[in-house]
């Protein structure tokens, strides 16, 4: 499997996909009014706008072609990790979110995470800033983490234990 940066002709097959997972996983859980916000957000126009305004995507390929996606948004947000069905639980969010991390600027990465994804954003090092909202329809997490892994600080050089 490659996870690289999306190329722009590649984004309608990519949005597609994001709304198939989407559509498995997510929409069970949505009024219509949340189903259809995430639709046009979703959709290549709204992706392609925020290309425009500095957002940067990856896709995650294998054989099938596209099997996941996600955009990182102000050096700081992610947004739309999306894998497809027959490819969960393989390890592709896990390496999407890898490959998206170096393109982060800010120290604190955020993402609104839906009920069913807040295990996997857990495992990825996420924890709750605040409780579930739901915005336009739009039922979501605010979850964060530090860019960089937490590190225990080394004992000090030249300490004793007595
Ligand atoms: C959520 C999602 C992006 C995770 O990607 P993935 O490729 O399936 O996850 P990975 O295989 O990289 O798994 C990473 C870890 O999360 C765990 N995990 C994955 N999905 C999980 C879930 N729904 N609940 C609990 N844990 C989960 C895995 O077991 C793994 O744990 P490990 O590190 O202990 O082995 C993917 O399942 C998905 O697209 N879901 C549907 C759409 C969705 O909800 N997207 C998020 C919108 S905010």
């Amino acid at each position: 499997m490659t996870v690289r940066r999306a190329l722009t002709e590649e984004l309608p097959a990519l949005s597609l996909l994001a709304q198939r997972s989407f559509m498995a996983a997510v929409a069970p859980l949505y009024s219509e009014l949340g189903v259809r916000t995430f639709l046009e957000f979703a959709s290549t126009e709204a992706m392609l706008k925020r290309v425009a305004q500095g957002a940067v995507t990856y896709g995650a390929y294998d054989a099938r072609g596209g099997v996941g996606m996600a955009q990182v948004r102000g050096g700081s947000h992610v947004c739309m990790l999306f894998v497809a069905p027959e490819a969960q639980r393989q390890g592709v969010g896990r390496r999407l979110l890898a490959a998206l991390l170096p393109e982060c600027t800010a120290e604190v990465i955020t993402v609104n995470a839906s009920p069913n994804a807040e295990g996997a954003y857990l495992r990825f090092g996420f924890r709750r800033t605040a409780e579930e909202q739901t915005v336009d329809g739009i039922r979501f997490i605010p979850m964060a983490r530090p860019r960089e892994p937490v590190v225990l600080d080394p004992p000090f050089r030249g300490e004793t234990t007595n």
